[in-house]
């Protein structure tokens, strides 16, 4: 790859709130010369050049990256990870040395499969609930391993199931029940083998450290909301906004956050040589003060990162050749003390079905300067400016303190407007 004297051409993967945010950030860069996301959405082509290909079709990806002199791949999303495109990069002459942003296809097995990253953990003493995984050949152990736990239950589908293969119940009987179904195919073939974890009960954040395999970054620890409605109540949803810093995430949890998870994280994927080169999402709970990992991502979250980019003042693209150069630990992160909050507007009906197409007005008149809009759901089209998405468009906001925040963003999505417009106005409430 150039070194880091020679401008930059990045091709960004994905096409969501998350991707805006990276974008937006990466085209601040003095290093970059030209950023395509591919696709993109109705926003990112304001930070760059949109191009339709699909993040999967790695053939049209290498294509692209040949034909117009791409010296950086970055995954948004874990799809193309989990699917193996570092390893499609690395394998291929013409590609080996353009570096991919993430995981190898292994490393990208700790969001991939949730018995991988649960036996990776027991490997390497990383702290998170007692678990048991179940195929149909073992069932009954299943329901023994239920009968021991106390409600509620935790059953989690072993592959990708998007965002929905995780299900909290309540009532033992029902447990078994929705255990069978589940191995019976109710995800597909992500559920042919299920995790079932016990129940932490403790409040949630997000942890994002970037690595290039051997020293790490720690970015801003941030919390997002999942539920739709307000309270935490109702439906789980990819997110309905994010606040960062997270009061509870102190010097005394983050350091055991460093000691307890993310060195022996780092440590343990390098014991077992498996590349990894990109960002790591530790979805912790946070246990009577103690930090056990929920769930490992590949990759940023999403709303998360509308909230991460805009704390970070360092260079991102410095960061990520320091990741692809091994030589992360000669740049300083610098993050911007400021709250930042995210509140994300979403189309009337989702996480269930919603109405796409919607022409989305006055976005042009939210003019504060403290206030990025970061879209997720929207593309141009003949009409203007439409959604495309259940999440539309993330208002992040950055101030001295979280209300000053939120009076931003949420001021910002009263004025812009689209039929069905739906957004929490709680957004953090339950933390300082
Ligand atoms: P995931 O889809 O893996 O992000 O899981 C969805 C949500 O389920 C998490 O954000 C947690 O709120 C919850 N969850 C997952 N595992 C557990 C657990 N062992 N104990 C309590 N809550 C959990
Ligand atoms: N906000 C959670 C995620 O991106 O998975």
């Amino acid at each position: 790859m150039n070194n880091s004297n020679n401008k930059m051409t990045l091709l960004l993967l994905g096409s969501g709130g998350r991707e805006s945010a990276i974008a937006w950030k990466l085209s601040q860069s003095s290093l970059l010369k030209q950023l395509y996301i591919a696709p993109g959405n109705g926003g990112t082509n304001s930070y760059g050049i949109n191009v339709s290909i699909s993040p999967l079709d790695f053939d049209s990806v290498k294509d692209f990256v040949l034909s117009h002199d791409v010296n950086m791949v970055i995954a948004g999303n874990e799809d193309p990870l989990v699917a193996g495109i570092y390893d499609y990069f690395s394998n291929d002459t013409e590609l080996k040395n353009i570096p991919v942003i993430g995981p190898s296809k292994n490393g990208a097995q700790l969001e991939g499969s949730k018995d991988f990253a649960k036996q990776f953990m027991m490997r390497h003493n990383i702290p998170t609930a007692r678990y048991l995984s179940v195929t149909a050949e073992n069932i009954q152990e299943g329901y023994d391993f239920l009968n021991t736990l106390e409600a509620p239950y935790v059953l989690k589908a072993d592959g990708l199931a998007a965002g929905k293969g995780v299900l909290i119940i309540n009532n033992l009987s029902e447990a078994k029940d929705e255990l069978k179904k589940m191995l019976n195919g109710k995800f597909g073939a992500s559920s042919a083998t299920v995790v079932i974890e016990e129940f932490l009960s403790g409040i949630e954040c997000s942890v994002f450290a970037l690595t290039d395999g051997n020293s790490y970054k720690i970015l801003p620890v941030a919390k997002d909301y999942k539920r739709i409605g307000e309270g935490d109540t109702g439906l789980n949803t990819g997110g309905m906004g994010a606040v960062s810093p997270v009061s509870f995430a102190d010097k005394e949890f983050m350091d055991k956050v460093v000691s307890r998870i993310v060195e022996p994280t780092i440590n343990g994927l390098k014991a077992e040589n498996i590349t990894y080169k990109g960002f790591i999402f530790l979805g912790l709970i946070n246990v009577k003060g103690n930090p056990m990992v929920i769930e490992y991502n590949v990759r940023m979250g999403d709303p998360e990162t509308e909230v991460v980019m805009p704390r970070i003042k360092s260079d991102l693209l410095q960061l990520l050749c320091g990741v692809a150069n091994s030589n992360l630990s000669d740049y300083d992160l610098e993050i911007d003390p400021r709250y930042a909050v995210t509140v994300m507007a979403v189309s009337s009906g989702y996480p269930e079905s919603y109405a796409k197409g919607k022409v989305i007005y006055n976005i042009d008149m939210v003019s504060n300067e403290a206030t990025i809009l970061f879209h997720a759901g929207t593309k141009l089209n003949e009409n203007g400016l439409v959604t495309s998405g259940g999440r539309v468009i993330a208002a992040t906001s950055l101030a001295s303190t979280k209300e000053e925040a939120l009076k931003l963003s949420y001021t910002a999505l009263n004025t812009i407007d689209f039929e069905g417009k739906y957004f929490r106005r709680d957004i953090g409430f339950d933390i300082k």
